[in-house]
């Protein structure tokens, strides 16, 4: 190439750089906050440019961290649509009247579960895919520590697991919190909290992310996982030294969840958004990002990889109860005082 063509190459980039941003914004803008995980949001959003023309500009967060942000924006709202993360913390921000009602024409198209999740909350929030709690450990280091395989929740608690579990916190982590529930629904509050407490004697770090237990299991830089079982899947399909189990006891699960928030700038725009993710194409892009969690679409395709509910015993999750405002704030608080605060 000689160097007046380069430089006419150059130019043409440079100009079409400069019309792009303008071509892309004239369909409007929008605002996501994202809380499934970063490789999951980034080629969602541009899929979604792509089909519209309409520039995205994503926020990713945990689903516990989205809602105190977006409680924080209420005066001043900043994003339009919240995206993913566990169903509790969405119904909380319905509940909270963060969130406003919105019956897509797509409603007729997801299963039960999901539309249950709409009804529950005066169609402020919808049920856009489902995954089970459980938990994952690396055989190379079960084997270096001369461990028996553990199948249940109690044998996290085991002395021999000490300082050897990881799980997320469950104040910015949607995860963690869907375990808090769980285990009370499971056990009772009582003995929930003393498994708890016994638990936190086990466990070397609370991180922020709900997934990222499943990633240090993967480089045996924790022993043990608590997080959903797709966050493990991934992991594993990478290769890695990890068994999954759901836990013999039972389990619980999660509905997660997309909501429009209360003052969207972009109020068209978000409900484009919407409609589009609520599409069986739009969720069959997640198996392209490495995710596995069960579709909300009818005709979505499940990824082959996906833990299915039928293998899992699961139980019977409460989300109106375990997603009001008032219990989610409570456990936290107990958890807060009695778990946290305690020695190791
Ligand atoms: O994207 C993985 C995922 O586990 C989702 O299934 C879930 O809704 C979300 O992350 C929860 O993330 P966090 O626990 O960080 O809020």
């Amino acid at each position: 190439m000689t160097n007046t063509r380069r430089l006419l190459g150059l130019a043409a980039a440079g100009l079409f750089a400069w019309l792009a941003p303008g071509a892309a914004s004239a369909q409007g803008n929008l605002t996501v906050y994202c809380s499934v995980q970063e490789e999951w949001c980034r080629p969602m959003m541009q899929a979604f440019e792509r089909a519209t023309g309409i520039r995205v500009a994503m926020t990713r967060r945990s689903s516990g961290e989205t809602l105190t942000q977006i409680r924080a924006e209420s005066s001043n709202p900043r994003g339009d649509v919240w995206w993913g993360g566990t169903g509790d913390p969405h119904m909380q921000a319905a509940q909270e009247n963060l969130t406003v009602e919105y019956r897509s024409p797509m409603l007729d198209q997801v299963h039960d579960w999901a539309r249950r999740q709409a009804e529950q909350t005066g169609f402020r929030t919808i049920g856009i895919y489902a995954g089970a709690l459980g938990y994952s450990y690396n055989t190379n280091e079960l084997t270096r520590r001369r461990l028996a395989a553990p199948r249940c929740w109690s044998d996290l608690t085991a002395p021999g697991f000490r300082g050897e579990v990881q799980v997320a916190d469950p104040n910015t982590s949607g995860t963690a919190y869907t375990m808090l529930a769980t285990l009370v629904q499971l056990m009772g509050e009582e003995p929930a909290f003393q498994y708890l407490r016994n638990l936190h004697r086990n466990v070397n770090q609370y991180t922020r992310s709900g997934a990222a237990p499943a990633r240090a299991v993967a480089t045996g830089e924790t022993l043990v996982g608590i997080t959903f079982l797709h966050d493990a899947v991934t992991q594993k399909l990478t290769g890695a030294p990890v068994e999954i189990v759901a836990p013999c006891e039972g389990t619980g699960y999660e509905i997660g969840s997309m909501s429009i928030i209360r003052g969207a700038r972009n109020m068209e725009q978000a409900r484009r958004f919407y409609d589009w993710a609520l599409t069986a194409e739009a969720q069959g892009l997640a198996v392209q990002a490495n995710a596995f969690q069960l579709p909300s679409n009818r005709n979505a395709p499940i990824p082959p990889q996906a833990p299915r509910f039928e293998n899992i015993r699961l139980i019977d999750y409460d989300f109106a109860r375990w997603g009001s405002a008032e219990e989610r704030t409570r456990l936290l608080t107990r958890w807060e005082r009695e778990v946290r605060a305690g020695s190791r």
